[in-house]
């Protein structure tokens, strides 16, 4: 496979970063995952707006112009032949050669860029979107600025494990009673016909494919309602789902072992994967 890494495309082996790294001592990264299919790059222009907004948030400097992130992204889609995947881009406030909590000179240390592909047949066709997965709820004990996309992901990383031992797929976080967001998603329930999922805010990452998914439901007619919800509610719902960039939109059928909507994939879910795929290859 193929990599990038600072304006080099190189073997994956042949790739290096320094272990002065920020986001190797610090975690001081932003990351973007955009998903490939039939070798286009899936909301590519939303991604890179959000990659702004991070970087601006932590006063990080671009690595590149914006258009060039444009061109390494298909370049590397085309050198990997990825037809349907992920396209992984990291940025970090770089290695300036000591570790130290202050950040160090933007003018005297370059950000470190890194994009590498995964290739994923059988994304869009996935069969698990036809049986739905099952969600425990967890404390939600991340930091503040969730709408940043940071590397610091081992939270995320223990939930889905606390998930997979209580025989689970992933885990949805609550924080004062109220569901944030999945370990690597956002969360919706369905009730009545209303799509119910919480509004933006510095406690949820500010999904891609949530503003797509929300801008063709409201398009088809259907009710959006964003506000927060309740592990209770979900238990009552009609049925629920998950949004990210690398599942769509996802049936959850299940919730901390009672079946949502009697336990099968539900009609919206369904319908709003399709039109997400229909409108976004
Ligand atoms: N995760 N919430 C969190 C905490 C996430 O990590 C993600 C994405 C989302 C969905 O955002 P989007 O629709 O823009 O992908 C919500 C990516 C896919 C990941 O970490 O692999």
């Amino acid at each position: 496979r193929t990599v990038y890494l600072n304006g080099e495309y190189l073997s994956e082996t042949e790739a290096k970063v320094s272990i002065f790294d920020r986001a190797f001592l610090m975690a001081d990264g932003v990351y973007e995952v955009t998903s490939v299919l039939g070798g286009k790059l899936i909301d590519f222009g939303g991604h890179l707006k959000r990659l702004e907004r991070s970087l601006n948030e932590l006063d990080m400097k671009k690595p590149a112009a914006f258009d060039d992130l444009l061109e390494i992204h298909r370049k590397l889609v085309e050198l990997n032949g990825i037809d349907e995947g992920l396209i992984y881009l990291q940025v970090t406030r770089g290695a300036p050669g000591d570790r130290d909590f202050a950040f160090p000179d933007p003018e005297t240390t370059e950000p470190t860029l890194v994009l590498f592909t995964q290739n994923k047949p059988g994304l869009a066709d996935n069969p698990t979107a036809k049986k739905g997965i099952k969600v425990i709820s967890i404390d939600d004990i991340r930091w503040g600025r969730r709408d940043i996309k940071t590397v610091q992901l081992l939270y995320p990383s223990m939930g889905k494990m606390m998930a997979k031992k209580a025989g689970a797929d992933d885990a949805w976080m609550v924080e004062d009673g109220f569901v944030t967001e999945g370990t690597s998603n956002n969360a919706y329930i369905v009730k009545d016909g209303k799509i119910i999922t919480r509004n933006l805010s510095t406690d949820i990452l500010h999904g891609i494919t949530r503003a797509a998914v929300l801008k063709f439901a409201r398009e088809a007619q259907m009710i959006v309602e964003e506000r927060p919800f309740t592990v209770d509610e979900a238990k009552d719902a009609d049925e629920a789902f998950f949004t990210s960039a690398s599942a769509f939109v996802m049936p959850v059928v299940e919730i901390d072992g009672t079946a949502i909507g009697g336990g099968s994939v539900g009609q919206v879910a369904t319908r709003l994967r399709e039109i997400y795929l229909e409108e976004s290859i």
